[in-house]
């Protein structure tokens, strides 16, 4: 079924416990969860790409064998077309007890974080009209943002950023069976730029690997469309010199450049605000703005607006 074309991520997606990196408590507990084939419900909490997915779509593939299918509903809370549907969609599914000798089925709902406060105290009730057939695996980015309700009914997982070591595990393991080579501190440059995030590892190694299998820094720049923290940096070295329009300029260069969003470039500025030549006040006041300029884009303001005025803040300081 795989074939070359198929995306990595799922064809590298770890298919048993052994095979999840990091993350190795939860791994620990939910793997006893399943040999002892009882399991209360669950609530993944985390940031994207670190194993919330994977390690639901291993637990069902270890309880219930071939027939996981029948057994596991993946379905997103922030479904289009409504709660309810969501809603008809358990019903339907938990209605008929699970096959084989474990007593319950699987539910996994992600991006519980985006119902309301309302949609979830009626998920709330699903759970509980349910409980003698199904349990629940509950994924969202922010468990501040579920209601306590549920959390109380949960066990609950907060998954991390895999460490760079794991990351490295990932990277070497995919490379050794694609053939890549990383040049020099590719390694290294591609950890970082993830910020363990094991989907973002993945698919730049993809996309690098679409154009050749010898991966230099410079590629994974490009391809992670992220700019190098010196482009980055020139550009503020000119700001806090007062040369706005050279300024100016060269960001929007990088922009274009490598494709980047002005989030993106927010973000990489922040990042390099404590290197610059400034005083330590004027270092708060422009974290300060960037955290700003962040919320304004985020509200949908024009982006390049925004980033001319946060240069113009690095002019004044
Ligand atoms: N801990 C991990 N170990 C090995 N591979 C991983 C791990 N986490 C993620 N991956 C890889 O990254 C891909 C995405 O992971 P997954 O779908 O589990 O992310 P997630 O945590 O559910 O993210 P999201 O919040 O965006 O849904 C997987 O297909 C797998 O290839
Ligand atoms: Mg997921």
């Amino acid at each position: 079924m795989i074939q070359d074309s198929h995306i990595w991520t799922e064809k590298y997606r770890p298919k048993n416990f052994k095979e999840v990196k990091g993350q190795e408590k939860i791994v620990e507990k939910v793997e006893a969860f399943v040999k002892n084939k009882n399991m209360p419900n669950l609530l993944f909490a985390g940031p994207a790409g670190i194993g919330k997915t994977t390690l639901a779509l291993v637990a069902a593939k270890a309880l219930f064998g071939e027939s996981w299918k029948q057994n596991f509903l993946e379905l997103n809370a922030s479904d289009d077309r409504g709660i309810d549907v969501v809603r008809h969609t358990i019903k339907d599914f938990a209605r008929t007890k699970a096959m084989g000798d474990v007593p319950f089925k699987i539910i996994y709902l992600d991006e519980c974080d985006s119902l309301t406060k309302e949609a979830q105290q009626a998920l709330r009730r699903t759970m509980e009209a349910f409980t003698n057939t199904t349990r629940f695996i509950l994924s969202c980015n922010f468990s501040s943002k579920i209601i306590d309700p549920i959390q109380s009914r949960c066990a609950v997982f907060r998954f991390k950023p895999l460490e760079e070591k794991e990351t490295e595990k990932v990277i070497d393991s995919i490379a050794k069976q694609e053939s890549l080579i990383l040049e020099g501190k590719a390694k290294k440059t591609l950890c970082e730029l993830s910020e363990g995030d094991v989907r973002r590892v993945i698919n730049i190694l993809q996309s690098c690997a679409a154009t050749t299998k010898k991966i230099s820094e410079d590629l994974l720049y490009e391809m992670s469309a992220i700019a190098r923290p010196k482009e980055v940096k020139e550009v503020l070295h000119l700001a806090v010199k007062g040369d706005f329009l050279k300024a100016r300029e060269k960001l929007l260069d990088i922009m274009l450049h490598h494709g980047l969003s002005g989030l993106d470039i927010v973000k990489q500025i922040q990042k390099e605000i404590w290197d610059l030549d400034i005083s330590d006040e004027a270092k708060i006041k422009l974290t300060d703005k960037c955290g700003e300029i962040e919320f304004r884009m985020v509200e949908g303001s024009d982006e390049f607006i925004q980033l001319e005025a946060l240069l113009a803040n690095f002019v004044k300081c």
